[in-house]
């Protein structure tokens, strides 16, 4: 695997005078691909909404390169906040905090509060820093689709739309960052992400993971969201295999993203082991997912991650994938129930 990690610095006053132009940029961190626009440009800001078809009352995380700029942002910064920004930053941490007042509401989505993080992958800083300001940016996929992990995802998505494309490899992590709201004197957590509650507790104290109404919106902690276009269904671990081999014998073509190699063969199932390290599960997850996703497959049903809380974040990202094709689960239910497969 050939690692390109820093920019050039053609590559980055290209992308510079692009977000000072208003046009988007694309840059990788190490959670998924950014589509970023110079974050007090509305202009630009309109213009991330129109490309990934978003909702305009879906907000945007703003980047920066260091807490240097966060009082442009956010009016306060409660100690809560100060200290998962000390333990965290950069990284894979986004914190919701009250907005400042010249933050733009298409940053907002209207509300008083604004995201921000500090990202941790070397391409992104550089950026940041030559840039000297703050970069709204969503995961660089159209709405309610896979994030992009690596710069030909951006390509196979959007294509010319974008001109500038950052291209830093394989992003490390591969989930999009833990989202953390600081407000009323509360944590809360709103996404899960690769640091996990136990640690955001060792560092805060308590943290709340109730969805209270008074807690900001996050739109894309909507149940149905990160989904591959082919309906994808959770299937327990010891019925994966006969399930798959059962929806095969028609000549349906299934698609299996397991933990494991497959016991038999069968003509019509791509299987792919993901293995059973966290890390490399989650690092692989949307880039697997594409490629089942162009398989050709009727369905693709994904093995049930263990139930510890380190395996939280991707749990939820699968959640949400099969809630966008519930009714398709439901089927999947109701043929494997048919033969006493599934409960
Ligand atoms: O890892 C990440 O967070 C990636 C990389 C590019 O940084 N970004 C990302 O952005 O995942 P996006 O737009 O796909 O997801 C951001 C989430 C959305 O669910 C959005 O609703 C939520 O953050 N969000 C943004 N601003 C918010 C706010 N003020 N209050 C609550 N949620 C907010
Ligand atoms: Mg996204």
């Amino acid at each position: 695997m050939v690692k390109t990690v820093r920019a050039t610095q053609l590559e980055l006053d290209t992308a510079v005078q692009a977000l000072r132009d208003g046009e988007l940029v694309v840059f990788p961190t190490e959670t998924v691909y950014g589509l970023g626009a110079h974050a007090a440009h509305p202009a630009a800001l309109r213009r991330v909404f129109e490309l990934k078809g978003r909702p305009p009352t879906h907000p945007l995380i703003v980047h920066l390169d260091s807490q240097r700029f966060l009082p442009r942002w956010a009016r306060e910064v409660p100690a809560a906040a100060h200290k998962l920004a000390e333990r965290f930053w950069p990284g894979p941490l986004t914190l919701v905090l009250p907005r400042a007042p010249s933050v733009h509401p298409l940053v907002t989505g209207g509300q008083d509060t604004v995201a921000v993080r500090v990202p941790g992958h070397p391409m992104a800083q550089q950026l940041l820093t030559a840039l000297g300001g703050g970069i709204a940016a969503p995961s660089a996929n159209r709405f309610g689709r896979l994030s992009p992990t690596r710069a030909e995802h951006v390509r196979d998505e959007f294509g010319s739309a974008v001109r500038v494309i950052l291209d830093g490899g394989e992003c490390k992590l591969g989930l999009e960052s833990t989202i953390v709201a600081c407000l009323d004197g509360r944590v809360r957590l709103l996404r899960p992400g690769s640091i996990t509650l136990s640690q955001l507790r060792r560092v805060v104290g308590e943290v709340l993971t109730d969805p209270s109404t008074a807690a900001p919106r996050v739109p894309g902690s909507e149940t149905a969201h990160y989904a591959p276009a082919t309906a994808l269904s959770i299937v327990p671990a010891d019925q994966i295999e006969d399930l798959a081999a059962l929806l095969s014998q028609g000549g349906q073509r299934i698609a299996v993203l397991a933990q494991r190699p497959p016991l038999g063969t069968y003509q019509f199932v791509t299987w792919i082991n993901a293995g059973t390290r966290l890390e490399a599960y989650a690092h692989d997850l949307y880039a697997h997912l594409r490629t089942l996703d162009k398989a050709g497959c009727a369905r693709i049903l994904v093995q049930a991650v263990p139930p510890e809380e380190r395996w939280d974040a991707v749990r939820d990202r699968l959640r949400r994938a099969a809630a966008s094709s519930a009714t398709d689960a439901a089927a999947v239910a109701d043929d494997s129930a048919a033969v006493g497969i599934l409960p």
